[in-house]
């Protein structure tokens, strides 16, 4: 589907259909120019109580050769009040569903009364576009890889965006073309999320990546299981184990040679499935855990993205990956491991594998001698307890850079929500036959596992974010499917965008 942008007169416009859309409130004064295009016709359907414009609700209607396009979709914002950044992205969202289901190939969105929402509610029309084009891709979005087309299916083919010549501005183009980009990367992430295990393990997933990396001229290296010998990453060799597929760890480095660039490092853990290993799971919504390198997803993902865009910063994407199973050869409770920078780790639960195979890939981090470090894994099933789906858990010793992260969660949507790494909690990770032991015991578990986490990134700033309830959605929302949703690409990409910006 493609999304386009046009400043002609609306009766000009040659579509399948065209979308007004209109708030709530204030409705009758709202509709007077297209209602006398129409000859008074919108009029009647409010005075039939057809529309009022509530949320969501729609009512379509024929031009009746008063405009060169025959149907006419009018489409309900809601309440001005109620009106928030979001919404934006929602009503756009449900527009496409809406037709979606009226099985039309070519649509014209009219973007008056979201601009004048914006004047009226002081949101920037230039966020408020962005957000309108993510809707319109992303609830386009499903995992149909396995399912073999339906016959009579219509795809919707082009959607065109309607502005007036005084409203168009050269940035609402670059914003479509980057809009664009960064959609096509989360779609990526989704796509990766939701390939089963038996498709995306550590070998196939490293080789996509690597895939990914030349289309984008990114240098990539892949480590293998003697490399990951060679550098004493006993973290990640002893989770992948248990597994017949030997483990990879993919190394993304853009703009590598560029040494006046800060340089940023992103990691992100790559369970390609987690069975929970001996200490096994439960059976129910284990199939869910083939998400389990949705860090690793995101990481990628957001790097080609980054490329694309040209920003200019030195990213650096580290992606441990390997598949937690109970095999012969397993890691069991009560093993003491040692990751590459030396500390012992004692195993009391093989399903908190997560925290295992970062350790390694954090210290890695440390040798590009960052600005910043920032990590996404699934990493807990008590951050789902604690924020939902509707927020992951962000930890860290950056301060400044948490607070352009919330900042960057609250303009996406992709919102983050602080939980704190007071020294108390480490006691609850000590052992008394190593440095560490890799489970905190029953409460504040998303914490302990940050807390584990801060052992391996010596000095250097660092932010964990606990995507575990964000990426692997029970449900489906207005733009995002269920299953995987590509949390992440979005905000990582709006906070690199804005590195070089103040708070
Ligand atoms: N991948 C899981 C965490 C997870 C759970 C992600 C639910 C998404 C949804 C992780 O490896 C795990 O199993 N964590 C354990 C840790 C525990 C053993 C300390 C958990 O959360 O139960
Ligand atoms: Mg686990
Ligand atoms: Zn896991």
């Amino acid at each position: 589907m493609k999304v386009l942008l046009k400043t002609d007169k609306i009766q000009e416009i040659k579509s399948d259909i065209i979308v007004k859309t209109y708030l709530k409130t204030n409705l009758s004064e709202k509709i007077s120019s297209f209602n006398d295009l129409l000859s008074g016709k919108i009029e009647k359907v409010i005075n039939l109580k057809d529309f009022s414009g509530e949320e969501k609700q729609f009512f379509l209607t024929y031009s009746d050769g008063l405009l060169k396009t025959e149907k006419v979709l009018l489409f309900g914002l809601g309440e001005l009040d109620e009106f928030t950044l979001n919404s934006f992205r929602k009503s756009s969202a449900q527009i496409i569903k809406t037709i979606q289901k009226l099985k039309i190939e070519k649509i014209c969105i009219d973007l008056t009364e979201y601009l004048e929402i914006c004047s009226l509610k002081n949101i920037d029309r230039f966020d408020a576009f962005t957000a309108i084009i993510e809707g319109i891709i992303l609830s386009q979005y499903k995992y149909k890889k396995y399912l073999n087309p339906k016959p009579g299916e219509v795809e919707l083919k082009e959607v065109f965006l309607l502005l007036s010549k005084d409203d168009y501005n050269i940035k609402f183009a670059q914003i479509l073309k980057s809009t664009n980009i960064i959609c096509e990367s989360v779609i990526k992430a989704r796509d990766y999320s939701n390939a089963p295990g038996c498709e995306i393990n550590p070998i196939s997933f490293s080789e996509e990546v690597k895939k990914l990396s030349k289309s984008i001229g990114v240098k990539t290296t892949i480590l293998k299981k003697k490399d990951i010998e060679a550098k004493k990453m006993g973290g990640l060799l002893s989770v992948s184990a248990g597994s017949n597929i030997p483990p990879r760890f993919v190394i993304m480095e853009y703009n590598i040679d560029n040494l006046d660039y800060d340089t940023i490092v992103l990691v992100g853990k790559g369970i390609t499935f987690d069975s929970g290993g001996i200490s096994l799971k439960p059976s129910q919504n284990m199939g869910e855990m083939k998400m389990d390198m949705s860090g690793a997803a995101v990481v990628a993902t957001t790097i080609e993205a980054a490329a694309k865009l040209k920003l200019p910063l030195r990213i650096i994407g580290l992606m441990p990956l390997a598949e937690n199973m109970p095999g012969g050869s397993a890691l069991k409770p009560g093993d003491i491991i040692r990751i590459s920078n030396g500390k012992t780790v004692e195993v009391d639960n093989t399903d908190a594998e997560g925290r295992l195979i970062l350790a390694d890939a954090l210290y890695y981090a440390t040798k590009y001698k960052p600005k910043l470090i920032i990590d996404l894994a699934t990493l807990t099933g008590a951050c789902v307890v604690a924020l939902g789906h509707f927020a992951a858990g962000i930890m860290g010793t950056d301060k400044i850079n948490i607070e352009k992260l919330k900042t960057s969660g609250e303009r996406t949507y992709e919102r983050v929500w602080e939980l704190p790494l007071f020294d108390e909690y480490a006691e609850l990770i000590k052992s008394d036959v190593a440095d560490l032991k890799n489970v905190g015991g029953r409460w504040a578990g998303a914490i302990t596992a940050a807390m584990f986490l801060k052992n391996f990134v010596e000095e250097y700033p660092w932010i964990h974010i606990d995507i575990a309830g964000t990426s692997i959605l029970e449900k489906e929302t207005d733009y995002e499917p269920k299953g995987g949703s590509g949390y992440g690409v979005r905000l990582l990409l709006d906070f690199l965008r804005n590195w070089n910006n103040k708070l």
